[in-house]
């Protein structure tokens, strides 16, 4: 069954702020998108996914909401966005948006009432507790962005609970009305015409009814992030946590052909359960996993055997090489490499969600003390956490500011944006750029990249080599994700077929024998 258009769909992840300054103040805005929608007609994806672009005091760059119903006016206007939506559809492009439901900024009226006595109404749409009998925290829960996930507050002389910063205090998910407020946040976009949500740090959003203290984790190691002190067993993933996920996707589903998508950072075998029961959940828990893992064959291979056997029956895989919380995959495994990931990630069984940006080969950009914006590496300096070097602004062109802005952005563009932009890139029959196109195109017009099944075959080291195959179409992938050449035996089933891409170029049209050599670095669709 291939039915909902999700499953064929390319992602594209966009950081607003970094897309495009269209009014010249040196951070994106969503006029700025509308400008830009040729490029990703032409680029071939199918889907957009909007960071926050809700009114937000900016402490974690929109992650802090402070009016889920309104557009922040750094982003422009309800009108532009209505523009956007518009525009995108026309184009065959769906939007999605970011929904935040964790938590919100401390400057919500939510909030504002919560905390203003015991007795307020709102008092129990957040987390509050009395200090522990010394008068510290309630327990030993910490904040990914460092410390105490608590804060006292003096006013009503009590301590509330904050997963991220203490100016994002988590909503009470146990309370009927804060359900009930955030499924009418989702139907007020949906019915502008959103096509779905991301949803933020969705296995958060219960925590234990009894407050148990985190257990100590064993594996923590010196220069691990200090939220890695405690183990989050009893703070996040907990059991109840899927009745409030089936009941986002009862309001989607209340709406013909929507989506929801979670992001989940858990090892497969827990991530996978938030399909849902007889897949009530999430349509894609977001996989993360290719994030995490060593990029080497070996492990590679092993890791996607490892998820499609997880899957429950009938659940669609979904795959990602990139978001705004992680390091650039360029900068990770290298610009040779990063075109193998292209073809492994347009080539797998699922959906893959692109990070804007990484089609061009965007590395990590290096941001001095000074020009440190991201909250989490000013809580927590030193250990390399920033987030700010994958959220530098899309290189479009040769120009001094990358033809973002007119002016200078609100993060460095990248140094090597004379190079790697999409004004180059896009003539260049080699670049990364065009590696992308032709294979979101090939994905487009062959089934059994799409539809097909996963096979893996025996591979030799350093490669990984797999059919995606629907009753009458075949595709070969071959990967050499080492610097030597290596021989890769082809099935009987694509004998004599074409090489259709080549991560490294040149072959295109060769024809395969019962022996396919790749060159170091490469990888090969044949079919
Ligand atoms: C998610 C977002 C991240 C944000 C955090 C708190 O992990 O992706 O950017 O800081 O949630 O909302
Ligand atoms: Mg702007």
């Amino acid at each position: 069954m291939n039915d909902a258009w999700w499953k064929s769909a390319v992602l594209y992840q966009i950081y607003p702020r970094s897309f495009q300054d269209s009014d010249g103040d040196g951070v994106g805005d969503l006029k700025g998108i509308v400008e830009r929608l040729p490029y990703l007609s032409d680029l071939g994806v199918d889907a957009l996914w909007l960071s926050p672009i809700f009114v937000s005091p900016m402490t974690d760059f929109g992650y802090d909401i402070a009016d889920y119903t309104a557009i922040d006016p750094l982003f422009g206007t309800m009108a532009d966005f209505d523009t956007l939506v518009e525009a995108a559809h026309a184009r065959g492009l769906k939007v999605l948006l970011d929904l935040v439901p964790n938590h919100t900024s401390e400057r919500h009226p939510w909030f504002e009432q919560s905390r203003a006595s015991r007795d307020n109404a709102k008092r129990d749409w957040y987390i509050w507790r009395d200090p522990a009998p010394d008068g510290g925290p309630p327990n030993n829960w910490l904040s990914e962005f460092g410390g105490s996930a608590w804060a006292f507050d003096a006013v009503t002389g009590q301590y509330y609970y904050h997963a991220f910063l203490a100016a994002q205090p988590d909503l009470n998910w146990r309370n009927p009305a804060v359900m009930a407020a955030m499924h009418e946040v989702m139907r007020f976009w949906l019915r502008r015409g959103v096509d779905g949500f991301r949803v933020d740090v969705i296995w958060h959003l219960i925590k234990d009814e009894a407050f148990r203290d985190n257990p100590p984790n064993p594996d923590y190691r010196d220069g691990d992030s200090p939220y890695r002190r405690v183990l989050p067993i009893y703070s996040t993933d907990r059991p109840e946590v899927h009745d409030v996920i089936r009941g986002l996707r009862a309001v989607i589903d209340e709406f013909p052909a929507r989506v929801l998508i979670g992001e989940i950072y858990l090892p497969i075998e827990k991530l996978v359960a938030y399909y849902g029961r007889d897949l009530s959940g999430a349509h894609m828990p977001f996989n993360f996993s290719l994030l995490e893992t060593p990029w080497q064959a070996g492990a590679v291979g092993a890791l996607i055997d490892r998820y499609e056997a997880a899957l429950p029956p009938g659940a669609w895989p979904n795959w990602v090489l990139g978001n705004h919380d992680r390091p650039r995959v360029v900068s990770r495994v290298g610009a040779a490499q990063a075109r193998v990931a292209a073809v492994l990630l347009l080539t797998l069984r699922g959906t893959p969600t692109l990070y804007y940006g990484d089609e061009l080969g965007m590395s990590q950009v290096p941001i001095r003390p000074e020009q440190v914006q991201d909250p989490f590496e000013k809580n927590v300096p030193g250990f390399g956490f920033g987030r700010d070097g994958c959220r530098t602004p899309m290189q479009w062109d040769a120009s001094l500011h990358a033809g973002f802005s007119r002016v200078a952005p609100w993060l460095p563009r990248g140094a090597d944006a004379a190079v790697v932009n999409v004004a180059r890139e896009r003539d260049d029959s080699d670049s990364l750029l065009s590696l992308y196109r032709r294979l979101i195109m090939l994905r487009r017009s062959r089934p059994a990249l799409t539809q097909g099944g996963y096979r893996p075959l025996e591979a030799t080291a350093g490669s990984l080599a797999y059919l995606r195959e629907t009753d009458d179409d075949r595709v070969l992938v071959a990967v050499n994700m080492s610097p030597n050449s290596v021989a890769i035996a082809v099935p009987e089933a694509v004998l004599g077929q074409k090489v259709l891409i080549s991560s490294t170029s040149g072959r295109e049209g060769e024809r395969c024998d019962r022996h396919l050599t790749l060159h170091g670095d490469e990888a090969v669709v044949v079919g």
